[in-house]
């Protein structure tokens, strides 16, 4: 399950970048997409450990 935590998202894109098949900005805050929740790629997992806040759990 990827959550997004919008409390901790400072917006700074890097999730998208990576992963946009999952990730998009709204309103400068990382959402995930509809159906995308249960997505486990790499590149999710990659994003979990790049966000420099720990917005992302996965
Ligand atoms: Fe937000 Fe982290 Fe993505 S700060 S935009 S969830 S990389």
């Amino acid at each position: 399950m990827v959550l997004v935590d919008k409390e901790k998202c400072i917006g700074c894109g890097s999730c998208e970048s990576i992963c946009p098949e999952v990730f998009e900005m709204i309103d400068g805050k990382a959402v995930v997409k509809a159906g995308k929740a249960s997505s486990k790629s790499s590149s999710v997992k990659e994003a979990i450990q790049i966000c420099a806040v720990e917005a992302i759990k996965g």
